[in-house]
């Protein structure tokens, strides 16, 4: 039996490096040999949050590495060697090694993506969660239209990204953009230079308490579509005021955000998982989530879009900061928990 080392979750904020077998893909896997993960505030919050801590489970979502398996019944273009990058649900109780903070990982095929020569493994290691959250949000949840094929802009529909300094909101921007959308975002001023080259067409402070009244001045009082992704009280409270008299839909990032109580939008609460096609727990928390075949067939159509987008050099990653070793990611986690990691992702080689 091949064995690896992983970190596993032991405790509140407690997670340890062990030694452990590699895990066998199924037919419609892959397994890929790591060699960058990115954090993401979900794993932070499995440790250190108010979530009752997945044990023994392995965190972590976001890889990039080389493919060593693919399994049986696999039917895309995917081969041993490939460079990938890809999404997994870390903390899931009822697949407890699943997590990519791994030297190796068991991924489904139809979530993996072609990393391109010209990006590198750690820059990989950044790409999966944002881009495929930002995509089911914009174009299957929102049902908006597709990034254009050829290149022209189709319609002007307005979204409001709010927290487009986050990873997600950043690929948002970009991916509506490219989608012919008008995006209108929001950001602390440190962000402001990152939003506009994601090609926000125009940007408000969220420290500025009337923000989202001059929001809903600048949209003609018709913006119907927003994408938070902070999702606190305060956000959900100054989307509705941003949001048009004739209402509209307000998607959280989180499925424990606030409603909207006004009877004209409708909040919208998308669990990202769902595109890897497994049922899942999120930490210990007794609801159990089914498998959405339709989000897992959204990704997969997706991903051929993605590779082309990433090809092209029309898609960016968020900017990374990187560090070294497993053993240091507890305290990667830590500090994102503390809200001290900002207008980064903290990616690390292994
Ligand atoms: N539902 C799902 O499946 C799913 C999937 C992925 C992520 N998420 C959730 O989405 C959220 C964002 O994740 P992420 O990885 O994209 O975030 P991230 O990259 O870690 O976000 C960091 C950025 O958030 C911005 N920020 C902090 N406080 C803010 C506030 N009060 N208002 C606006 N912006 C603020 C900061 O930029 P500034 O410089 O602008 O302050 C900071 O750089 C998390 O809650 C995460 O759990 C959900």
């Amino acid at each position: 039996m091949r064995t690896q080392t992983a970190l596993q979750v032991v405790g509140r904020g407690a997670a340890t490096v062990i030694e452990c077998p590699v895990p066998v893909p199924s037919q419609l896997d892959v397994l890929v040999r790591i060699s960058a993960v990115a954090l993401n505030p979900i794993d932070s919050k499995l440790l250190y949050g108010a979530i009752t801590p997945p044990i023994p489970t392995r965190l972590g979502c976001d890889f990039a590495g080389v493919i060593e398996v693919v399994g049986e019944s696999v039917t895309r273009d995917l081969k041993i060697g490939d460079r990938v990058a890809g999404m997994v649900q870390g903390g899931n109780t009822l697949r407890p090694d699943d997590g990519a903070f791994a030297e190796s990982v068991v991924a489904p095929a139809h979530a993996i993506i072609k990393l391109p020569d010209v990006v590198p493994f750690e820059q990989g290691a950044a790409l999966a969660t944002p881009v495929f959250i930002a995509a089911l949000y914009l174009f299957k949840v929102l049902g908006l239209p597709w990034p254009d094929h050829t290149g022209i802009s189709v319609l002007s529909t307005q979204v409001l990204i709010y927290g487009g300094g986050t990873a997600t909101g950043a690929m948002a921007i970009q991916l509506a953009k490219l989608a012919g959308l008008h995006v209108i975002t929001t950001c602390s001023r440190q962000s402001s230079d990152l939003v506009l080259r994601c090609g926000a067409n125009a940007v408000f402070d969220y420290n500025d308490i009337d923000w989202a009244k001059k929001v809903r001045t600048a949209t003609k009082d018709h913006l119907a579509y927003v994408i938070d992704c902070i999702s606190n009280e305060a956000s959900a409270a100054s989307c509705a005021i941003a949001i048009g008299t004739p209402g509209g839909k307000y998607l959280s990032c989180t499925v424990r955000g606030p409603e909207i109580a006004r009877n004209n939008i409708v909040t919208l609460k998308p669990v990202g998982f769902t595109v890897l096609g497994r049922e899942f727990t999120i930490g210990s928390d007794e609801r159990r989530f089914a498998v959405v075949e339709a989000d897992g067939e959204f990704v997969q159509a997706f991903i051929p879009i993605t590779e082309r987008l990433l090809k092209e050099g029309k898609i960016s990653v968020f900017p990374i900061e990187c560090h070294y070793g497993l053993i240091r990611i507890p305290e990667g986690l830590q500090a994102l928990y503390q809200g001290q990691i900002r207008g980064v992702r903290l990616v690390y080689r292994l």
